[in-house]
């Protein structure tokens, strides 16, 4: 009898982008490259390569024209790149992005701090950027602190479907509701996922947590419920705004593979691979990594027994290797 067809989710990496903004060590040119290179072989639907911002504010991806230029582009896979202004996106379609990913926040104080803009001069920039991307590249819209502001607190459901409301109306298609540090909840996900999705059901929207408070999984599972399909996650749990008090790392994106596939779904993504480079993080980064599947390895892995003899379900898995 044939299988029921597993539904496909697409995992978009960030490792680069949001990982390495807050690494105080610089990460060498090549080796970011070779980190993208590596990552696109894995199934990945898009990788976040990079940022066009102010290198005085974002120090670590100074170089995004070089790792741009340098990178390997696999077909099938989408590289993307965050921007906050026009210069930001003139900078990346310079660069041949596939995606341009422009960020603002739903409070304004995170908004100020992040960008040195308010909301509205945000959605100004937007309203810029849309037309001169339109043909050249796709563009998503993040929506950072969506689910709470540490300055601010709680972001009201309505204040974020505002906010989708009025980038749908500039034209973007494609939004990320982004728990920049760890705020959400899975009761709260769940119900502002399902109303955005129920609301506009011709954008596609990205799920994006952060596991600050260690509901990034629980979150993502809402999200899942919710109908969302798009998920932001990063290698190792590596991330966070440097703009945001207490920000810590993303949703881990092998832990996340692990989950989805032991669920049923369908990433795509080749995990042994994946756990592969994941544990090549901590010499690249200089210092140990959250991620947890790295370190424990898939449930599906067995141990001898203490007394020497093999479970039968181990010599079962032996013989069927
Ligand atoms: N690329 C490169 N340089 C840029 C730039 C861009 N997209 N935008 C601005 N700059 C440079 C300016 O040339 C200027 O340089 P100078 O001091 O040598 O003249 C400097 O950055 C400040 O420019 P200004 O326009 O006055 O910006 P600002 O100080 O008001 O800061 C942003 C606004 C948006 C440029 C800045 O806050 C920023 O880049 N933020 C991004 C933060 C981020 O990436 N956070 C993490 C992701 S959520
Ligand atoms: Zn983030």
């Amino acid at each position: 009898m044939t299988q029921p067809a597993r539904k496909r989710l697409y995992i978009q990496e960030v490792s680069t982008r949001d990982g390495f903004q807050i690494e105080p060590r610089f990460i060498p040119t090549a080796q970011k490259v070779g980190l993208i290179d590596a990552l696109s072989q894995m199934g990945l639907a898009k990788i976040e390569v990079t940022s066009f911002v102010s290198p005085k504010a974002i120090p670590a991806l100074a170089d995004a024209a070089e790792v741009m230029q340098q990178i390997r582009r696999v077909p099938g896979v989408e590289f993307s790149a965050l921007v906050a202004n026009v210069r930001g996106c003139e900078r990346a379609l310079a660069a041949r992005v596939d995606e341009i990913n422009i960020v603002m926040s739903a409070s304004q104080t995170h908004n100020r701090a992040n960008l040195r803009m308010t909301c509205e001069q945000s959605l100004g920039v937007i309203r810029q950027i849309v037309p001169i991307a339109r043909g050249q590249t796709a563009v998503n819209a993040s929506i950072s602190t969506a689910f709470g502001c540490p300055f601010e607190g709680d972001i009201p459901a309505a204040r974020v479907m505002e906010l989708v409301d009025q980038l749908a109306a500039l034209g973007i298609e494609r939004l990320a509701l982004c728990d920049t540090t760890g705020m959400a909840n899975p009761v709260q996900v769940r119900r502002v996922c399902a109303a955005v999705v129920a609301g506009w059901p011709e954008l596609t929207f990205t799920a994006h947590f952060h596991n600050t408070r260690a509901m990034g999984l629980a979150n993502a599972v809402a999200a899942l419920e919710a109908g969302v399909d798009h998920f932001d996650a990063s290698l190792g749990g590596l991330g966070g705004c440097p703009f945001a008090p207490g920000a810590t790392g993303n949703v881990c994106t092998e832990d996340l593979v692990h989950m989805f596939e032991m669920m049923g779904y369908n990433t795509a993504v080749d995990l042994d691979a994946l756990i592969g480079i994941a544990l090549t993080l901590p010499a690249l980064v200089g210092h140990d990594v959250p991620g947890q599947v790295m370190k424990a390895g898939r449930s599906s892995r067995r141990y001898p027994a203490p007394d020497g003899t093999e479970s039968p379900a181990a010599s079962l898995h032996r013989r069927c290797d």
